[in-house]
């Protein structure tokens, strides 16, 4: 067993590294305050390949693998988990659903925009009563011979206002239940669909999320993605390794946490002594470090398997569970840690542990993670 980095690894991550501190860090508390993401910073992130991580060269992609893939997201979301759920939304959900299951239409197409970021993607499966509990469809999407007619509403979507292409999920054949769910490719600007008012958040307020409604949206045939009815498992598969993402987002926010933490503590002075001097201190950083190593061995193992092609749904449930509590829990205590400077938005640590909390929600809550990781455990 091997935990080195390779020296590409060490400078993929190093390059997210400069980007996060040089480019993400300067305007992140106005961001936040704004709710605004700038169009150039997720220009720069396309130019430096961080939207098409793991999508083959020959589409516009980075090529590189899923452990390139976490340290970017780790290293990013140390610093603004707005930018790094843009990065997670477009290579996880979008680039790969369509690299893995598209058609090479499809892929020349949609694909390579996608990978160099001239396009945006967005993931839409959420409804306002199918967030979890996902195979409860109300979209639907009519067959009508040469193109589907779609209709319904679709909820908290990420790049929902910017996004340029959209996979939205919506049922076709109500009697098939979740046999009947298809995966379609829509276009911003098609007639009928509109994206709806901005969510005012408490965490990744950068991200831009939004409701999408579809109104006799008409898409061609050759827009569904994969086989008749093919959907619901072509989310479930995407979602899969979206959760290995999140988990790498949740592990950046923790380990920048910590981190703003551990430098607070050398540098402030209390009771004639710097404040990592007092056991008290030193103890929390001492679990902090622990539980992020262990994060982070979770985080990797699912990049890995994912990497060997081996099956990855609950490693990456595991990492997203564990990681997403490590993030609220450690956030949290990199507050307590800067006492009442904690409370205070220069310090960016209450920033993350607002931001912390999505990764607990967003691709299959907690519970969600654990009624995965069960069923493999028992075996049903
Ligand atoms: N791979 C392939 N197929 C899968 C699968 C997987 N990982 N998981 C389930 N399936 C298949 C099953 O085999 C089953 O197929 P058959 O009927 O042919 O056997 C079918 O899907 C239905 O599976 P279940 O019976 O297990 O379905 P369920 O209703 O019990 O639900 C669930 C399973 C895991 C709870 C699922 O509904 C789920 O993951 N829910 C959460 C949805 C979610 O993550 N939403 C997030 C939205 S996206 C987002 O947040 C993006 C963003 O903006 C950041």
């Amino acid at each position: 067993m091997d935990f080195t980095l390779t020296e590409e690894h060490l400078m993929i991550r190093d390059a997210a590294r400069d980007f996060a501190q040089n480019e993400l860090l300067p305007g992140v508390i106005e961001r936040d305050e704004k709710q605004s993401f700038p169009n150039e910073l997720v220009k720069k992130m396309g130019e430096l390949g961080f939207l098409g991580v793991m999508v083959d060269p020959k589409y516009g992609g980075s090529g590189m693998d899923t452990i390139s893939y976490v340290l970017i997201m780790e290293e990013l979301s140390k610093i603004d988990a707005s930018a790094s759920v843009m990065v997670s939304v477009n290579n996880s959900l979008v680039c790969y659903g369509l690299e893995k299951y598209g058609s090479e239409e499809q892929k020349q197409k949609y694909l390579t925009k996608l990978a160099t970021g001239e396009f945006l993607g967005a993931f839409c499966l959420s409804e306002p009563e199918a967030g979890s509990d996902a195979t409860s469809q109300k979209t639907t999407a009519e067959d009508k011979g040469d193109h589907y007619l779609i209709n319904g509403t679709k909820n908290w979507i990420t790049n929902g206002g910017r996004a340029d292409v959209y996979l939205v999920i919506a049922q076709t054949h109500k009697e098939k239940g979740h046999h009947g769910i298809n995966a379609f490719i829509v276009e911003k600007g098609m007639d009928g669909f509109h994206v709806g008012p901005k969510e005012d958040k408490l965490g990744i307020r950068g991200s831009d999320t939004h409701t999408l409604q579809f109104n006799d949206v008409k898409v061609p045939k050759e827009n569904r993605i994969g086989e008749d009815g093919f959907g619901f498992r072509f989310a479930m598969k995407t979602l899969s390794g979206g959760r290995i993402g999140i988990a790498a987002q949740a592990l950046g926010i923790a380990s920048g946490a910590y981190e703003l933490a551990l430098k607070y503590s050398k540098e402030r002075k209390a009771f004639g002594t710097e404040i990592c001097n007092h056991q008290a201190i030193a103890f929390k950083l001492a679990d902090m470090a622990t539980e992020i190593e262990a994060a982070r061995h979770l985080v990797m193992k699912a990049a890995w398997e994912k990497d060997q092609g081996v099956n990855y749904d609950m490693s990456g449930a595991m990492a997203k569970l564990y990681a997403s509590k490590v993030a609220m829990e450690q956030s949290v205590e990199a507050v307590q840690i800067h006492g009442g400077n904690g409370f205070v938005k220069e310090y960016h640590v209450e920033r993350l542990m607002r931001d912390a909390k999505i990764t607990q929600i967003y691709e299959g809550t907690s519970e969600i993670q654990k009624i995965v990781i069960s069923r493999r455990v028992l075996q049903k």
